[in-house]
């Protein structure tokens, strides 16, 4: 037995006391790892919802009714973006976010919108919200760029016209609260619904697109596409503009777009891309 107050029982027990902690610490990691998951899955399942208007807080709505939503609202489809089509046989568990960072399937942003990253997903997950008949209502896209101190990931809305915004939501960043972390603003979010993406009348090429966030307030040939800039947070502002153009570009979700408003048979008549 050592003696209480010497140096090696000190020693001793601070060693134990680590080993004892550290166990403790890492046990409830591994343990709480599958319900952290779960929690963000869910979260990201609250922004779909939030992004399509489904709920009037979906931050209200328990996992329960998440998952019916889901069920009877939201069908999710892999969308090869090069070629803009849907993928068959799809694997349930493919991360896009993963494959971004996968040297062996990752592809390069070669692009005019410098959304400050160098790769991205090649296939990526697309929600297709369904009226109460089951019609195509809306269709949920994943969106992400730079801000000024992060990469902000959130979703937009398209409505089947697949021109209009009907709504938009980041679920994750680090910018300043109160500065360009008032993306998450209900009041700014709001500005963007039925804001369009591509000058009116005129195909959805890169040529055309108008949708953008302005510095200070859009002039007024811009305001059906373009939301106020956040004060004070000019680069978060430009960052949201620039991963906008880049995601609705052909090189974004482009062809996917112009695939559906073929099959559509859009009558616009501006369908071609
Ligand atoms: C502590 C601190 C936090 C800031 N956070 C942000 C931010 O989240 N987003 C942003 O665009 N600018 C942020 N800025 C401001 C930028 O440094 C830069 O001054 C600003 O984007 C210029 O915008 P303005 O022309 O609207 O003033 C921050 C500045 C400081 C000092």
């Amino acid at each position: 037995m050592l003696p209480k107050d010497s140096m090696a029982n000190t020693f001793l027990v601070s060693i134990v006391l680590c080993i004892v902690c550290s166990l403790l610490v890492s046990t409830a990691a591994v343990a709480l790892k599958p319900r952290q998951e779960r929690n963000k899955v869910l979260d990201q399942q609250r922004n779909i919802i939030a992004a399509a208007g489904l709920a009037e807080d979906p931050r209200a709505l328990s996992s329960k009714e998440v998952l019916q939503l889901f069920q009877q609202r939201i069908e999710r489809k892999l969308v090869d973006l090069q070629t803009g089509q849907f993928v068959e046989d799809a694997d349930e568990d493919y991360d896009p976010l993963k494959a971004a960072k996968d040297p062996q399937q990752r592809v390069p942003i070669d692009s005019e919108f410098d959304i400050g990253l160098r790769f991205r997903e090649p296939k990526t997950w697309v929600y297709l919200v369904k009226d109460e008949q089951g019609e195509l209502e809306q269709i949920v896209l994943p969106i992400y760029g730079m801000g000024l101190w992060s990469v902000l990931y959130g979703y937009i809305s398209v409505d089947k016209d697949l021109r209009t915004i009907r709504g938009i939501t980041f679920y994750e960043h680090g910018e300043t609260p109160g500065l360009g972390g008032e993306v998450e603003n209900p009041v700014w979010r709001a500005k963007w619904v039925g804001k369009q993406i591509w000058e009116e009348g005129q195909p959805r090429t890169d040529e055309f697109l108008r949708i953008g966030v302005a510095k200070g307030s859009p002039p007024p040939q811009l305001q059906p596409y373009q939301v106020d800039g956040l004060s004070g947070a000019t680069i978060t502002s430009r960052g949201v503009s620039t991963m906008l153009k880049y995601w609705f570009s052909s090189d974004g979700f482009g062809p996917f777009i112009n695939n559906l408003a073929n099959q559509q048979g859009a009558t616009d008549g501006s369908s071609q891309s």
